[in-house]
This record gives structure tokens, C-alpha cells and sequence, in this order.
């Protein structure tokens, strides 16, 4: 057996070896859990054996250590940036708590600020005379990496602050994230363009943040929320860490809308049972809450030990991540035709429910990270998000190499290669089977047509069966045909039979987004149908009239107009408007609207 000491060392060796794959090259190569798992190991040997405490173990230093990457200048924190100790379950929380108040020993009752984790990169603002002057990472604690020009990316963070008593020198902490939204938008574009794909938010918000090129982080649209103080001269804030919160919103600093005053252990508990459930509901990732002693004479008076502040935890929410075995690979065909490798692997609970498949982002992330049939993989599941496979824990000796496609799986055509080898997709379009069901989903789902009733199943036994062939055909079905699926009788049949025509009323806006135009989402679609009015108007549009409309840049107006080029594509609109009867309530004076006109300025 290993002595302490190495027992210690090695402990101390793999930790660091984590934290730089994490904080400095973006990836991480064992779930949050683990990692936890393993730190807090390390901490009660190092409290059993202090002899063995290094000054560079992972439990003495914040993050990582400063590694000069490309020459990035080093920050110092005057006030270091701490990082929170995590607690897992109800029962270390109410330690927490007690010890707290034992510790205060305050007849008051002492009231605590509950805030969200955000799972992103801590940073740090500092204002001087109003004026945004520096941003940085928190890097180790004590030094962090100037990322002022990328920062300055972020619209949400204002260059100057507005209003009354601001302090001469303010340095305000947050969370600087990417918001799901965005990223998926991002890597579906990386997918087309045959760029890097990131594997979380987390790790693009990194990316981006490190980008020597700002014009890049621009693009990428992260977000920032501020969630604390760092130094304060010349001037004075509030005592109480919320209303110090409320006065960074008044100079017009992003805070959450979800922080809250607590004053009991209830409270808290059902403030954490409360942001469990709205969180897959947020448009970002977050892993915990974070509870916080208001009162920042309170703060003080508890303290700090090396790297975790006394008067704060982070409670968790219950790990999103498992390890598991890849079974098998298959290919999926996608609305678009790009085959998505789908990993079968050996069913895990994870935040309850049992996953059994993942998805990876393309076939050149199976070659990226070299996975073969038999793999120990890590498995993250985020809010209702298909499960993905994060990155690989133990090759299998015996491990079966994935065979890659050079046929459509779903049609049998000939597969295309996309730029740099990225991907793989079927180019036959409504004709593949695949492509047709997925396309047919997207049709009649809530945001576009929204035809109740019809879902996954149905729409895959129509398509077996050929009664659809293409969109339009829906609005064809019979009782008779629709009475040969599984679990429809007459009734049910002459209902949904209704529901389609219920349908065709609709608005211009979701019709457009129904017809599943690649990179059309909700919101271009809204902004099409302000600028140009009516289909007629968009149908003719060219090149240049499509890149005026706000949100549309050249590859998405190419998108477009291949689409509107397309002779099946202008055949199933007519079909769709003009026999079926799909209408609309015309937008009356929204024809090229300026507020859905790209500013002159840009
Ligand atoms: S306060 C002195 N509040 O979590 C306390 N941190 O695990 C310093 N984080 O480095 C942090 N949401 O990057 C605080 N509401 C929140 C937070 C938060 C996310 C991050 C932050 C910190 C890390 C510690």
C-alpha cells in the first residue's frame, strides 16, 4: 500500500493535472462530481497529515496556475477572488448553517442573500472614475489574465456607469457565461463551416474569452451577470451584499432577477427545491445556488480561510454527469442530413432519469477523441438537452473501431463530406426517409404549425407506410389511412384530422419557421416577416435585401435563398398556400420596418 505521503503526492499530482486541463485548455477529463470527490479527499488527508501540505497543492491555490498563453498580460487582485466550498445534500448544508451560528454567536437572527451558481468563468470589472478599465479572469486567486478587450464584446456589460455615488476605483465580480441559445446557434454554425465545435457552454465561454482576436468573441455573444464585490476606494457601498447588488443594477450593471433575501433554513431549502425546478427552463447553465451572510460586517468578522470564504457555500444540485460504457455507435439523420453518431451505452441514472443513448456532435468529435465500442465515457445530461458524451475516462484494451458510414443508413444514398471533413450528410433531402420524418417533426411542432396530436410516432408510421411523401401530404390524410396506425381509431383519426385543419390558420411568422429553412429559428423568422411583409416580398428577395434584415449575415441569406431556389421547396409552398389554404392575418404596415433594419452603424 501507498504511504500517506504518496497517497498524498499522487492525489496532489492528478488534481493539478485536472485543474490545468480545465482551466487552461477548456476540457475537462473527469465529471464535476469526481473532481469534488477527489478534492475533498485530498483536504482530509492534508487536515489529518499537515506535514504533507504543499504551497502548490490544488487545495492551497484557487484555480490554476498562471500559464502564459499567447502572452496574455498578468492581473493582480488586490482583493483576491475567492472561490466557494461546495456542500452536496441537505444535511451538510444545515451544517453549514449551524456552524454559522455558532461562529456569529448573534442573538439576530442573521439573514442570508441566495443567489444561482452560474456555471461559467468567474471575471472581474474594475471601474475607475465610472470608466471600465480592466477586465480579468480570476486565474489563481491572486493573478488573473487581462481579457479587457474581449469583455468589452460583452453588450450587456456597460463601458460606463451611470447615475450617483459611484466609488473612484469599483471592481465588481461576476459570471461571464454563453447562453445556450447562443451555443447551440454557434455550433451548428462550426458544424457548417467546418470550424471547432466546443463541447459545452462552459468551455466556448472559455474559448471565447480567450480569443486573441476580439472580433471573434463578438461574435460569439456571451453574456455577464455580476455577483459580488472586489475592492472599493474612493466611496462607499451598502452594508448589505443585496442592496450592494440593487446599487450595481442602478449604474446599470446586469444582476439576476432570481437572487433572494432568506432567514430560515426552510427558506433556503425551498429556495434550492424552487431554482431546481425552473432550471431547465433558464436559457444557461447553472450547477447549484450559492447562499451568502448578507451583512458584509458579518462577511468580515467571519472571515476567509486560504482559498474558500467562511461566510458563503456553494449547494450543489445533484450531478449531471456519469460515467458509463459505449456499447455501440449508430448514425442519425438529421433535419439537414448531417448523421449525428448516436453512442448506445449501459443504462445510468443521471438527475433521475436512466440514459441509455448520447449523442456526439459529429463524426470528426468520434475522431477527435479516438472513442471505440467498449469505452469508459463521461455522460452529461443538462436540462432536457439529449444526453452528450463529454470526453472518454478509460480506453478499452479490446475496443471496436466505429465503422463510418458511406451510405445513408435511413435512404442507402451516397453520403457528402462537409468542409474539413467535419461531418457527414445525406444530400437527398425530403426523399430520404429520415430527413422527411424529422422535417415532418419540426412541421407540425408547437412553435411552428403547432398541430396537436401528431408527434414522433405517427409522423414514422406515415412515412413507413408512404401516405406522406412530402409536408403537404399531411393535409391529404384520410380516416381510412390514418385508422392503419397503431392506437387510432375513427374518433381519434377524425380528430386529428381537425387539428390539421386548424392548422392551416397560422401566422406568416410560423409558417416560415415550419418550412425548417436551416439556421431559420424563431426569431429571424420574426424578423423576415417585419422586414419584408408578405411571402410574395421574401420569395423575390435577393441577396442583399435579405442581409438588411437584422440577425442575417451572408451564409444565412445563401441558406435562404437556396432554399426559396429550390424548385420542390417553391412547389410545397404553393401547394401549402395556395391549394391546402395555410393563411394568415396580412402584417398590416410592418413592410421593411426599421426596427427590424441592421443599424447604419454597424
Ligand atoms: S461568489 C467570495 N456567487 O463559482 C465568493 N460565485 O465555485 C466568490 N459562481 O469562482 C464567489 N455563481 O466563478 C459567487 N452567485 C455566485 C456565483 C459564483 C457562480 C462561481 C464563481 C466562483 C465559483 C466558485
Amino acid at each position: 500500500m501507498d504511504s500517506i505521503k504518496d497517497q498524498i503526492t499522487n492525489l496532489q499530482i492528478l488534481l493539478r493535472y485536472y485543474q490545468y486541463q480545465y482551466h487552461i485548455m477548456d476540457q475537462s477529463e473527469v465529471p464535476d462530481f469526481e473532481y469534488d470527490k477527489l478534492i475533498d479527499e485530498l483536504r482530509s488527508l492534508e487536515a489529518k497529515y499537515p506535514q504533507f501540505i504543499t504551497v502548490n497543492s490544488p487545495t492551497q491555490c484557487v484555480g490554476a496556475p498562471i500559464i502564459s498563453l499567447n502572452d496574455v498580460k498578468k492581473v493582480y487582485h488586490e482583493v483576491p477572488m475567492l472561490s466557494l466550498d461546495n456542500v452536496m445534500d441537505k444535511h451538510s448544508y444545515l451544517a453549514f448553517h449551524k456552524r454559522i451560528e455558532n461562529e456569529l454567536q448573534n442573538s439576530d437572527p442573521i439573514t442570508f442573500c441566495c443567489e444561482l451558481k452560474f456555471d461559467g468563468l468567474a471575471v472581474s470589472l474594475l471601474y475607475e472614475q465610472g470608466k471600465l478599465v480592466m477586465a480579468s479572469t480570476r486565474g489563481d486567486g491572486h493573478n488573473g489574465e487581462n481579457i479587457t478587450n474581449n469583455i468589452r464584446t460583452i453588450r450587456s456589460i456597460p463601458s460606463d456607469l451611470k447615475g450617483v455615488n459611484i466609488p473612484d476605483r469599483l471592481e465588481v465580480r461576476g459570471e461571464a457565461f454563453m447562453l445556450l441559445s447562443s451555443f447551440k446557434k454557434m455550433n451548428d454554425e462550426a458544424l457548417f463551416s467546418g470550424h471547432k465545435v466546443f463541447s459545452n457552454p462552459r468551455n466556448a465561454a472559455a474559448g471565447s474569452l480567450r480569443q486573441t482576436d476580439p472580433r471573434v468573441t463578438i461574435k460569439r455573444q456571451l453574456s455577464f451577470i455580476c455577483y459580488g464585490l472586489g475592492l472599493v476606494e474612493g466611496g462607499k457601498v451598502s452594508t448589505s451584499h443585496i442592496e450592494c447588488l440593487q446599487q450595481f443594477q442602478n449604474w446599470g450593471l446586469p444582476v439576476s432577477e432570481y437572487t433572494r433575501l432568506c432567514f430560515t433554513t426552510n427558506e433556503i431549502l425551498k429556495y434550492y427545491h424552487q431554482i431546481q425546478v425552473s432550471r431547465p427552463l433558464l436559457d444557461y447553465e447553472i450547477d447549484g445556488i450559492v447562499i451568502k451572510i448578507d451583512n458584509l460586517l458579518l462577511q468580515k468578522q467571519l472571515g476567509s480561510i486560504t482559498r474558500t470564504p467562511r461566510w458563503a457555500v456553494a449547494f450543489k444540485f445533484p450531478a449531471q454527469e456519469q460515467i458509463t460504457i459505449v456499447r455501440d455507435i449508430e448514425f442519425q439523420v438529421g433535419r439537414t442530413g448531417v448523421l449525428t453518431p448516436v453512442a448506445k451505452l449501459d443504462p445510468v441514472h443521471i438527475s433521475g432519469v436512466i440514459v441509455s443513448s448520447a449523442t456526439l456532435h459529429n463524426t470528426s468529435a468520434l475522431h477527435r477523441l479516438g472513442l471505440k465500442i467498449g469505452d469508459s465515457v463521461i455522460v452529461r445530461r443538462s436540462g432536457d438537452v439529449i444526453p452528450q458524451i463529454i470526453s472518454i475516462t478509460n480506453r478499452s484494451s479490446s475496443g471496436l473501431s466505429v465503422i463510418i458510414p458511406t451510405s445513408c443508413p435511413a435512404c442507402g444514398s451516397v453520403l457528402q463530406y462537409l468542409k474539413g471533413k467535419i461531418g457527414i450528410r445525406c444530400t437527398n433531402g425530403l426523399v430520404c426517409s429520415a430527413q422527411l420524418k424529422a422535417a415532418l417533426k419540426h412541421f407540425v411542432s408547437r412553435r411552428a404549425l403547432n398541430v396537436r396530436g401528431i408527434g414522433i410516432r405517427i409522423i414514422t408510421q406515415l412515412v413507413d407506410k408512404k401516405y406522406v411523401t412530402t409536408l403537404s401530404d399531411l393535409f391529404f390524410l384520410k380516416v381510412n389511412q390514418l385508422t392503419e396506425i397503431e392506437h387510432i381509431g375513427p374518433i381519434t383519426a377524425q380528430k386529428l384530422i381537425n387539428e390539421l385543419e386548424k392548422a392551416k390558420k397560422t401566422t406568416f411568422s410560423r409558417f416560415l419557421y415550419a418550412l425548417g429553412i436551416s439556421q431559420i429559428g424563431q426569431t429571424t423568422s420574426d424578423n423576415l416577416v417585419a422586414y419584408f411583409g408578405t411571402l410574395d416580398t421574401l420569395i423575390q428577395a435577393n441577396i442583399d435585401d435579405l442581409t438588411e434584415v437584422d440577425g442575417i449575415g451572408t451564409v444565412v441569406a445563401n441558406r435562404i435563398r437556396n432554399f426559396l431556389d429550390e424548385k420542390n421547396n417553391r412547389q410545397v409552398i404553393r401547394i401549402l398556400v395556395d391549394d391546402i389554404g395555410i393563411h394568415w392575418t396580412p402584417i398590416v404596415g410592418s413592410f421593411q420596418k426599421t426596427s427590424s433594419r441592421k443599424s447604419l452603424l454597424k
